[in-house]
């Protein structure tokens, strides 16, 4: 039996072609439009949430504890979802120097609009993140508010049910026509930051049929770290569904991190400006930029690639200065 899962995004969501993408990327890309999964919320991560705060709801949990970087998505979108739902989202969210910053921009200005408690850590602690947090919960389990502890970037095999089903709502789309007809992709590519996206995509790519070549650009951690955490999370994955699956042929690149997590390299950047000029798609500075400016550069390439777009708006929108200076 399936876990159970909630109804909160907008899907199915569609798929965007541009000629000026195909000759800037130099291959057939298909973009699926993550970005639009809903409104504030969007992103990859509200698919992975279904489940998860399914799970949430069925323990009775009354708060939800989740952490990530200071403009994690992840943490924005569960933050945002848990209002919805009527849960109270407790943040740990890791800064340079473990203070808050000064100034509220972007996702950080969203967690605090819909009152999300923020609990700020240094990079030392959040390596600790998931100790830390199950002593968070145990802590308002005793003060009588009982918490679900969601892990980083919604990455368990429960999250990665999420994309297992994304990639067969891709498979419905090719059936209905919806890229040009039903053949697959050559390759699925996205940006990998956790890995229970990649996890999710490998396996539903494969089940579905959607494409032979997955394609994880990390942007953080590096190639060894991500090749053993995605097989963790399919591992756990397929325990939840009791199934052996077919997967897709996963393969992690790690060489367009850029100069550190969430900064990109002055090409990237000027690649971001010169894509959102010439096709109107806007793409983040700390996973699509990096990732399909990793396709861009990938050689040999795939020649007919499903791109997902996994969001990261108000990540760009924290960048003002970095893009400012390029226009
Ligand atoms: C915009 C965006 N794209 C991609 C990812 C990567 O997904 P995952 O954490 O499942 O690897 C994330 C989160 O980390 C994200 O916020």
């Amino acid at each position: 039996m399936r876990p159970d899962k909630l109804k909160l995004a907008h899907l199915p969501t569609p798929l965007f072609r541009h000629d000026a993408l195909d000759h800037i990327v130099g291959a057939e890309v298909w973009v699926k439009r993550d970005d639009m999964t809903g409104g504030p919320e969007a992103g990859n991560k509200i698919r992975k949430l279904e489940y998860l705060l399914a799970a949430a709801v069925n323990t009775q949990a009354r708060a939800v504890i989740t952490c990530g970087g200071v403009q994690s998505n992840h943490a924005r979108a569960t933050a945002i979802l848990a209002r919805r739902l009527g849960l109270r989202p407790v943040l740990l969210l890791r800064t340079a120097d473990g203070a808050a910053p000064a100034h509220r921009v972007g996702n950080l200005l969203l967690d605090a609009l819909v009152g999300a408690e923020l609990r700020f850590i240094t990079p030392a602690q959040y390596q600790l993140r998931d100790a830390l947090m199950q002593q968070l919960a145990a802590e308002l389990a005793a003060t009588g508010e009982p918490a679900y502890v969601i892990p980083e970037g919604g990455s368990n095999g429960l999250g990665a049910l999420g994309y297992i089903d994304a990639m067969a709502e891709v498979r419905a789309q090719l059936d209905a026509g919806d890229a040009g007809g039903p053949a697959a992709f050559d390759a699925v590519i996205h940006a990998c930051g956790s890995g229970g996206t990649a996890a999710g995509v490998c396996l539903g790519a494969g089940l579905h049929g959607v494409a032979e070549y997955a394609i994880a650009i990390a942007v953080c951690d590096d190639r060894a770290y991500f090749e053993r955490r995605i097989e963790q999370i399919v591992a756990e994955a397929m325990q939840l569904l009791q199934t052996s699956l077919p997967h897709a042929r996963a393969s992690v690149l790690d060489q367009w991190k850029g100069p550190a997590y969430a900064v990109p390299s002055e090409d990237q950047a000027r690649f971001i400006a010169r894509i959102a000029r010439e096709t109107g798609l806007l793409l983040d500075p700390a996973y699509t930029g990096k990732a399909m400016f990793g396709l861009a550069q990938l050689s040999p390439k795939p020649k007919r690639v499903l791109f997902l777009h996994t969001g990261g708006l108000p990540g760009l929108l924290a960048d003002s200065d970095r893009f400012e200076n390029l226009l």
